[in-house]
């Protein structure tokens, strides 16, 4: 019986044999065997004979009426698996959260995975296809010496620093299991503006983020001052052209970061509605 209900749907909304079986995809003969068989399995009078116009009787009303509300129900079910399959599709999307290095543990992503972790930086979008980027690593046998830049920048921008700051900045470059750098390397003589080179760049980080925890580890991006520090930077090997965004601390998650505040879509998120034409005369100076 359960075959035959789309048939008496669409027949009950076509109320026209024609018209039903075209909705159907059937010809109206195949519609006409389809109730016939539908009526002789439910034991009962459905439709009035006829041709054209379409009548039904009071228990094929009944029946339609009850096949509405299980296509209904059937329906809210499908939304629910089809809403709970897209969730699931974007759900590592949805789960990242930074990790800061006092919660990982090693041991610290191999050179395979941060491969790995690189080509999905290289599928963000970016217009010119120019990578206006690069990716740092420091070896586990060159870290020590991060640290002594790190504490020999930390002396240039306040040379009075106690020892326990000075023991936090040598820290950053020693204690997460894997550590890298993020520079912002804009390509000169393209027509792609510098703000979306920059805009690119932002793109593959958090595509090579999403990647790290997609492959089972945290991980955490980390300016602060020493990213600003010409010296540094040169040390690094840097060219004057280029910008250390951050260092990428990564790991096995110890201790799990704390859940992540909930943003309401609409506060970023808005319809446009069109308005009047604008001359470019009736607008103010832009504030950059
Ligand atoms: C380029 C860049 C530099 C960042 N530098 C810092 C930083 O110096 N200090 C900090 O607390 N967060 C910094 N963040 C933010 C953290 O990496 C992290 O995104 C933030 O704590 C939000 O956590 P979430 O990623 O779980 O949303 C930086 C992020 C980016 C993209």
């Amino acid at each position: 019986m359960q075959e035959f209900l789309p048939y008496l749907l669409a027949l009950h909304g076509a109320r026209d044999w024609l018209q039903a079986a075209r909705d159907c995809g059937l010809t109206e003969a195949e519609l006409r065997r389809a109730v016939q068989h539908a009526q002789r399995e439910y034991g009962q009078v459905l439709v009035v004979a006829g041709n054209g116009h379409v009548d039904f009787t009071a228990a094929g009303e009944e029946l339609v009426a009850r096949a509405r509300e299980l296509a209904g129900a059937v329906d809210a079910l499908q939304r629910c698996f089809a809403e709970s399959r897209r969730r699931s599709v974007v759900a590592p999307l949805l789960q990242r959260r930074s990790v800061s290095p006092k919660r990982l543990t090693g041991p610290g992503p191999d050179a395979a995975e941060i491969d790995l972790m690189i080509e999905a930086a290289l599928h963000a979008p970016d217009h010119g296809s120019l990578h206006p980027w690069r990716v740092l690593v420091f070896a586990q046998e060159h870290r020590a010496r991060l640290a002594d830049l790190f504490e020999q920048e930390k002396l240039r921008r306040d040379p009075l620093a106690p020892r326990s700051d000075i023991e936090r900045a040598r820290e950053h470059a020693t204690r997460s299991p894997a550590l890298l750098g993020f520079v912002v390397s804009p390509r000169a003589r393209t027509q792609v503006p510098l703000r979306e080179q920059w805009l690119a760049a932002g793109a593959a980080l958090g595509n090579f983020m999403n990647a790290a925890h997609q492959l089972g580890f945290g991980g955490i991006v980390l300016s602060g001052e020493r990213c600003f520090d010409a010296v540094l930077g040169a040390e690094l090997g840097l060219a004057s052209t280029e910008w250390l965004a951050g260092f990428i601390s990564l790991g096995r998650i110890a201790q799990a970061p704390p859940q992540r505040k909930p943003v309401a879509l609409d506060a970023v998120r808005a319809q446009w509605i069109p308005g009047p034409s604008l001359a470019a005369a009736e607008l103010g100076p832009r504030v950059s």
